[in-house]
C-alpha cells in the first residue's frame, strides 16, 4: 500500500556494499563484481554514478531499486535493511520509496498523460486519498511542471512534445512523493539545450519532494550540478571513488 507522507526524513546509507553478476558457465573470469564506497545521502542530496559504458551505472541503480536477487553488505533506505526485506516488502518499499526515470522516458503512448502520471498507483492501493485526491496531487505536480489541465488530458501521451513527455516522466517518477528518485541516463538523448533544461526541472523537482536523487550519465558536462559523484572507473582501477 503506498503511503504518501514523509514519516521520516528520506535517508539512504550503504555499507559494504558488492554487487556482482554471475554466469551460467563454471568458468568464473568473466563474472562481474563491483566494490562500492559507502554512500550517504539525505533529502536534497544528490549523487551522479558516472563511468564508461560496462562499468555498472545501471547495476547500482538496479540494486538501489531492491531489484537484485541478493547482494552483499547492506544498503538502507530510510534506516530499513532493504535486502533483508522478503519479496512482497521490498516490492512495497519500492512502491513507496523508489520513484524512476528512465532513458526512453516509458510512457504508455495508450493513456492519457494524467494516466501515465497516476500508473504508480495502480499496482499499489494507496492509503487515505481518494481517486480524486490523487487526481488534484498529479495536476498540481504537472502545473509546476509547466504542463496544463488540457495537455494532461490529451488523449494519447505521444500527442505532447518530446519536452512535455519528459516533464510527465519527472512527475510520474515523484507522484508517490518516494524518497529516493533513480534516473539512468535520463539525458543521454537530448542535446545541451534540452539536456540543461531537463536537469533544471529533474533537481528542483526532486528538491521540492524532499527526495534524494541519484542519476547516472557518462556526460562530464552534468557532474558539477551535483553534491557527490561516484566515479566507476576510478573504483575499477582500485583508486577511491567518492568525490
Ligand atoms: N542482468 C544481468 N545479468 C548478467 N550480467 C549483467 C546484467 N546486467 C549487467 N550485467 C553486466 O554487468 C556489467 C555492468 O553493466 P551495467 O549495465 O551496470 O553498466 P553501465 O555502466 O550501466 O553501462 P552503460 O553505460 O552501457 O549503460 C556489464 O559487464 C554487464 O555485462
Ligand atoms: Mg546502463
Amino acid at each position: 500500500m503506498i503511503r504518501m507522507d514523509h514519516a521520516t526524513t528520506p535517508s539512504l546509507r550503504t555499507r559494504k556494499v558488492s554487487l556482482s553478476w554471475s554466469t551460467r558457465s563454471t568458468d568464473t573470469t568473466n563474472n562481474f563484481k563491483l566494490t562500492i564506497p559507502d554512500i550517504e545521502l539525505s533529502a536534497g542530496d544528490t549523487l551522479l554514478l558516472k563511468g564508461s559504458s560496462g562499468s555498472g551505472k545501471t547495476t547500482i541503480l538496479t540494486a538501489l531499486a531492491g531489484l537484485m536477487g541478493k547482494i552483499e553488505g547492506k544498503i538502507a533506505v530510510n534506516g530499513t535493511d532493504l535486502y533483508a526485506l522478503s519479496g512482497p516488502k521490498r516490492d512495497a518499499y519500492r512502491a513507496n520509496l523508489i520513484g524512476v526515470v528512465f532513458q526512453q522516458l516509458n510512457l504508455i503512448p495508450y493513456l492519457t498523460p494524467i494516466a501515465n502520471v497516476l500508473l504508480p498507483f495502480t499496482f499499489q492501493r494507496t492509503a487515505g486519498f481518494s481517486d480524486q485526491d490523487l487526481e488534484k496531487r498529479a495536476f498540481d505536480v504537472t502545473s509546476r511542471l509547466g504542463v496544463n489541465r488540457s495537455e494532461m488530458l490529451k488523449q494519447s501521451s505521444s500527442d505532447l512534445s518530446v519536452g512535455q513527455q519528459q516533464r510527465i516522466a519527472i512527475a510520474r517518477a515523484v507522484i508517490t512523493r518516494p524518497a529516493i528518485v533513480l534516473a539512468d541516463e535520463p539525458t543521454a538523448a537530448l542535446d545541451d539545450l534540452n539536456r540543461d533544461a531537463f536537469l533544471d526541472l529533474l533537481f528542483e523537482t526532486a528538491e521540492g519532494e524532499g527526495a534524494i536523487l541519484v542519476m547516472s550519465s557518462h556526460d562530464p558536462a552534468v557532474a558539477e550540478r551535483f553534491s557527490q559523484t561516484l566515479d566507476l572507473n576510478r573504483i575499477q582501477t582500485g583508486l577511491e571513488g567518492m568525490v
